[in-house]
């Protein structure tokens, strides 16, 4: 897509069951957002929806669907979706690397057990087998000298990444779609749960003829090589890594004003092993073991829920994301992007702006947004066995009854 041209997406559902799409991170009107029950009613088999909006960010998204997620995700529903800069970036070549992970049988299908709620307490559904756009990876060829934007998305049910570039130094210019001051990551490290990305820019600096590993060490004793560099043999098409500046134009967000800003609080709960006795109220179909203030909604969105909290529309909020559980959870809102200020009472450097901020147990996260618009947005953990078992809610804006 192009930054601030309208798209048209048919969607037709040739699925046996109801489905919907969620253009995760595209601050679009409620209508479109694809929640069911909540934005629109389930797309049922053999019906069509027509889903149209103008993105007004450029950047790195993706789509999924927002039904039946565990498996509707989880067996391969979804897509990067880009978002093109009005300009083209001065980058010589750009590359998408949409990340997946899935549990395979010694069969190599798709292994049952999807729900199971012992790993919906713990880390979710977490698989046996990486793939980089659909494929499990070969090298990556690339040339020496030269500069690629590195489009990076997490699309997994549950596994968090955290992948280094041996012998390269990779700078982060968008975090989750939004530039950002652009830095090298502390370490090396680049960390990404579930929903997140990562826009990185890398000057090949490597030598002509060699491979170098991509390896992601999140989970301890189990990493692993995800792909690797691979030099093809020619000379370095420059010597010496380009000047132009790495910074990408930002986007028309609405500027938080932290003097006047109202507080919320978001306190996540549950889970295995330290999840503090959670008692819960709330709705939903499925057992819940997770709660968001002492409320469980389960499932994927459906008619009906009540909002956790009601936001004035055009205010602006500070919200409080505190993780008090022995688990990590990516916290996606829909519908805005959001400053991240301070973690664990730091302020969080080099501008950034996200739709779904990684939180460590025990974490406490403060973020910031303008409320401006309006509906009924969905929050909720993005390991998707924590959404669908309680780690979810309805945050209004407005009225609550605008947006159709
Ligand atoms: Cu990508 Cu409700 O989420
Ligand atoms: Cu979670």
């Amino acid at each position: 897509m192009r930054q601030g041209e309208p798209v048209r997406i048919v969607l037709d559902n040739r699925l046996e069951q109801n489905t919907t799409v969620h253009w995760h991170g595209i601050r679009l009107p409620i209508g479109m957002d694809g929640v069911p029950g909540i934005s629109q009613p389930p797309i049922e088999p053999g019906e069509s929806f027509v889903y149209s909006f103008t993105p007004p960010d450029a950047g790195t998204y993706w789509y999924h669907p927002h039904a039946n997620s565990l498996q509707q995700l989880g067996r391969g529903l979804a897509g990067p979706l880009l978002v093109e800069e009005r300009e083209p970036p001065p980058f010589d070549r750009e590359l998408v690397w949409m990340i997946m992970d899935w549990r395979l049988g010694a069969d190599a299908q798709i292994a049952a057990g999807f729900g199971n709620m012992m790993e919906a307490g713990m880390a979710g559904r977490i698989g046996n087998t990486v793939t980089i756009n659909g494929v499990v990876p070969a090298d990556e060829p690339v040339h020496a000298g030269e500069r690629v934007r590195i489009r990076l998305i997490n699309g997994a049910l549950a596994r968090i990444m955290a992948l280094r570039l041996q012998g390269h130094r990779p700078v982060i210019v968008a975090i989750d779609g939004q530039p950002c001051d652009p830095h090298e990551p502390p370490d090396g490290r680049l960390l990404l749960g579930p929903a997140m990305r990562i826009d990185v820019v890398l000057d090949m600096q490597g030598e002509p003829g060699r491979r170098y590993s991509v390896t992601d060490d999140f989970y301890d004793g189990i990493d692993y090589a995800l792909t690797h560099l691979a030099y093809t043999k020619a000379p370095p098409a420059r010597h010496h890594p380009s000047d132009a500046p790495l910074s990408l134009p930002h986007n028309p967000l609405p500027e938080p004003d932290l003097k006047t800003a109202e507080r919320r609080e978001l306190l996540l709960q549950g889970g295995m092993m330290g999840g503090r006795g959670m008692r819960t109220g709330g709705m939903g179909m499925g057992r819940a073991v997770w709660a968001i203030n002492g409320v469980s909604m389960t499932g994927d969105g459906h008619a009906g829920m009540p909002p956790l909290t009601t936001l004035q529309l055009g205010r602006s909020y500070i919200v409080t994301l505190r993780n008090d559980t022995a688990w990590w959870h990516p916290i996606h809102l829909h519908g805005h992007s959001f400053r991240v200020l301070h973690r664990n009472g730091e302020a969080v450097p080099h501008s950034i702006w996200s739709d779904t901020v990684l939180l460590a147990p025990e974490d406490s996260v403060d973020i910031a947004f303008v409320a401006d618009n309006p509906g009924d947005w969905m929050v909720h953990c993005h390991v998707t066995d924590h959404q669908t078992a309680g780690m979810m809610a309805v945050i209004r804006i407005g009225d609550g009854l605008s947006g159709r």
